[in-house]
């Protein structure tokens, strides 16, 4: 956000946009919404959007898209083979990347089964500083294995570590060190780690990493997909990069890099992704898995509208006014429930609001999901949609043994520039109500459980008639209100 003060000394995040074409949007009252959950199995992927007053289940594929996006997703080239519009593409990814290569799939996880395919092999290790969820998946479905080595300060809930996604660079060492590079498949970073709350890592301790990388010629890895908010926080907390444009810290960044995929769902404000490298070797070996799974090597399962609406959101990225909006409403969001005493990840990151379930229902054991329960529980008094990032998304280990998750996190992800400040304010009174009514939320157990990837499919039931409770106290407090 440019640099605007307030006469008064509110500190309210000021939109550099405006809005120009909106969608209208339904909030069922307390019964309906408690019988859609009901019908969700407790799952708030399983929800119809039409049933959903404020979708913050994930920022993927539903940013607000700029007049330009839209503009350019009309001049778009189809062809097979050879379009315009790839070009076009290929050559912004040049441009703010420096590398050479671009193999386009038709999103992120695409781009991980392309990646794990090609580098890992049975008994192989990925360092990296947090898992994803299909970027595990992928690594453990080709024979390979997950190792965390974020700092300690990552898992600690409440901080004030501006970089909570930093690589431990002694247990990278150590790690490879014990185990051999030839059995470091790479090492991959995930810019504004996902699943401990958006934190970011800085430029200095990507760098650091690259160095270890270079010792042991071990590949670097990046997965770009929440790079707008990493950028943002290297610009704004690192204080060497102060001077640095967005433009210079993303070409630093990839010259760090040996690889670098992303999801254009979060990337770019678009859909599709991709994988970019500088190494034609690297290229080489991953390029004919593209027509294989994803399509022509010009368009690798993406629309050509897509492609010309990435090529601009790319553009926009290195825009300081524009990659600044999620992180400053959330840090808004963040800061007004933990005024109100609520428990929330901090520092804010990038992605959304996490609220830390664990401490939130400290009275539900974590094999009752308190961050699904939470889900449940946000959903039936406000009609906001969240998504559980505790055990359920977690996978049973080979012997059915279900791991039990470092945190327990309830995300309300903060799609860009989608949400005006009231609507943000709507949902801080909601779960303000919650948390002085929390003993009423009881716990989730599965009725259904698929074996891989649980959380999007599985249904759940409470474990008592909690939820009936907490709506009779909702009715009381809120009377005739929605
Ligand atoms: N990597 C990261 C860091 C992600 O956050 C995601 C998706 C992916 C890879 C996979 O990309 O969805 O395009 O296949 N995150 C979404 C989310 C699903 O809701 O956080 P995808």
């Amino acid at each position: 956000m440019a640099n605007i003060k307030f006469f008064f000394g509110d500190d309210v995040p000021l939109e550099m946009h405006k809005v120009r074409i909106v969608q209208k949007l339904n909030l069922p009252n307390v019964d309906e919404r408690l019988t859609y959950i009901r019908g969700a199995g407790n799952n708030t992927f399983l929800l119809n959007n039409r049933d959903v007053f404020m979708d913050m289940l994930t920022d993927s594929g539903v940013n607000a898209m700029s007049d330009q996006q839209l503009a350019a997703m009309m001049v778009a080239d189809d062809s097979y083979a050879g379009s315009e519009t790839f070009t076009r593409l290929q050559k912004k990814l040049q441009e703010i990347f420096g590398m050479e290569y671009f193999l386009p799939a038709h999103q992120g996880r695409a781009a991980e089964n392309i990646i794990s395919q090609t580098f890992v092999t049975p008994g192989s290790i990925v360092p990296m500083n947090f898992h994803f969820t299909t970027t595990k998946s992928h690594i453990v479905l080709n024979g390979g294995r997950v190792e965390e080595i974020v700092i300690p300060e990552g898992l600690v809930i409440e901080s004030d570590h501006p970089f909570k996604g930093n690589t431990d660079i002694p247990r990278l060492r150590a790690l490879i060190e014990e185990n051999g590079a030839d059995k470091i498949a790479y090492v991959r970073l995930e810019a504004g780690t996902n699943l401990i709350g958006g934190q970011p890592f800085s430029l200095e301790n990507m760098r650091q990493v690259r160095e270890v990388c270079n010792e042991f010629g071990v590949l670097l890895v990046l997965d770009a997909s929440l790079l707008a908010d990493n950028l943002y926080f290297i610009k704004e907390r690192e204080a060497q990069c102060k001077d640095m444009s967005i433009r210079e810290i993303t070409m630093e960044m990839a010259r760090l890099s040996h690889i670098i995929y992303f999801s254009a769902r979060k990337l770019g404000c678009a859909r599709g992704g991709g994988i970019c490298t500088d190494d034609y070797g690297l290229y080489m070996k991953m390029r004919e898995l593209i027509p294989l799974y994803e399509g022509f090597l010009t368009y690798g399962g993406m629309s050509v509208r897509e492609m010309e609406a990435m090529t601009v959101g790319l553009e926009e990225t290195m825009d300081e006014d524009m990659i600044s909006q999620g992180p400053i409403f959330i840090e808004y969001m963040v800061n007004e429930l933990k005024r109100r005493g609520v428990p929330v990840v901090t520092p804010a990151g990038g992605l959304g609001c996490h609220l830390n379930a664990m401490k939130f229902l400290s009275h539900v054991p974590q094999n009752e999901y308190p961050a699904g329960a939470l889900a449940s529980a946000v959903y039936i008094i406000s009609g906001v949609r969240g998504m559980e990032r505790g055990t359920m998304s977690e996978q049973r280990d080979e012997n059915g043994v279900e791991p039990m998750s470092e945190m327990e996190l309830l995300r309300l992800a903060m799609p860009r520039r989608v949400f005006t400040l009231s609507q943000v304010k709507y949902a801080i009174d909601r779960i303000h109500w919650l948390y002085q009514n929390r003993e009423l939320v009881g716990g989730l157990k599965f009725v259904e459980e698929p074996r891989i990837l649980r959380f999007f499919f599985g249904r759940l039931a409470p474990t008592s008639d909690w939820q009936e409770k907490l709506v009779a106290k909702y009715k009381a407090d809120f009377g005739d209100s929605l």
